[in-house]
C-alpha cells in the first residue's frame, strides 16, 4: 500500500537529516521508498530552485514558482511513485507554500491555496511532521543562510506551522526537533508506525 510523508518546520530544524533516517529505517521494514524534496527534485524544479535562490523575488510571484516546481514534482515523482505502490517521503511539501509565503510573507493562506488545489488536490499526504524548536538553535545550524533564513520570518513560519498542526491534529503531527538527532528519529518512527500503514 502506498504512504504519502511530508516533513514540514523552519530552516535548519533536521528535516533532511530525518526525512533520510525514516527512509533507511521503513526500507528495513521492507517498504519501497522514494525519499524527495521541494523546491528542486525534477529538471525544471532544479531551474525554479536557483532562481529562487539567487534572486531577489515578490512573494507572489514566489507562490506561482514553488507551485509550478510542485506541478512537477508530483507529475513526475509522487504520483508515479504512490501508483506503484512505493512510500514518497518529501522534505517539504505544500504546507511550506502556505506557512512561509501564505503566513509569514502575508500573500494570504487562501491565495497560495487557490493556486494549489488545482495541483495537490489528489496528492494529500497521509501524514505530515513538522519538527518545531526555537529559530535560534535551529538558524545556529544552518550553513550558507539562504535569503528566506531571517529571524523575524522564521519566528512567523514557526507559529505559522504549529497553527496549521492545531487545525488539523489528525494528519499534521508536532514533534520536538530540540534533541539529539535519534531521539527525534525514535519519536517520529513510534509516530509513523502507530499510524498502522507500515
Ligand atoms: P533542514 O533540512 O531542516 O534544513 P538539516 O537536516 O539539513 O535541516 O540539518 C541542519 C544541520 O543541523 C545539519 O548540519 C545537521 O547535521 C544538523 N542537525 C540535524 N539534526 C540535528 C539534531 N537533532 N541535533 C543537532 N544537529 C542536528
Ligand atoms: P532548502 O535549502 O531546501 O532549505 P531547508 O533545508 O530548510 O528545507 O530551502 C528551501 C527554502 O525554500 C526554505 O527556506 C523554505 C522555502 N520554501 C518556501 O518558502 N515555500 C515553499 O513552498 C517551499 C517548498 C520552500
Amino acid at each position: 500500500m502506498s504512504l504519502f510523508i511530508a516533513f514540514e518546520g523552519i530552516d535548519g530544524c533536521g528535516k533532511s537529516t530525518q526525512a533520510r533516517v525514516l527512509a533507511e529505517k521503513l526500507k528495513e521494514f521492507g517498504k519501497d521508498v522514494v525519499l524527495t524534496r521541494e523546491p528542486g527534485a525534477t529538471k525544471v524544479g532544479k531551474v525554479i530552485r536557483e532562481m529562487l535562490f539567487t534572486t531577489e523575488i515578490d512573494p507572489v510571484t514566489e507562490v506561482f514558482l514553488f507551485a509550478s516546481d510542485r506541478s512537477s514534482h508530483i507529475n513526475e515523482v509522487i504520483s508515479p511513485s504512490l501508483d506503484a505502490g512505493k512510500t514518497v517521503i518529501t522534505d517539504r511539501y505544500l504546507l511550506s507554500s502556505v506557512v512561509y509565503q501564505g503566513i509569514g510573507k502575508d500573500v494570504g493562506k487562501d491565495f497560495v491555496l487557490n493556486v494549489n488545489n488545482p495541483i495537490t488536490k489528489n496528492f494529500v499526504p497521509d501524514l505530515t511532521i513538522i519538527l518545531d524548536m526555537p529559530v535560534d538553535i535551529a538558524l545556529k545550524r544552518v550553513q550558507n543562510a539562504n535569503r528566506f533564513e531571517k529571524y523575524d520570518l522564521q519566528e512567523r513560519v514557526r507559529e505559522g506551522f504549529l497553527d496549521e498542526a492545531s487545525k488539523n491534529p489528525e494528519k499534521v503531527k508536532v514533534i520536538n526537533g530540540n534533541q539529539s538527532i535519534s531521539r527525534v528519529s525514535e519519536d517520529i518512527l513510534n509516530l509513523v508506525l502507530s499510524g498502522g500503514n507500515v
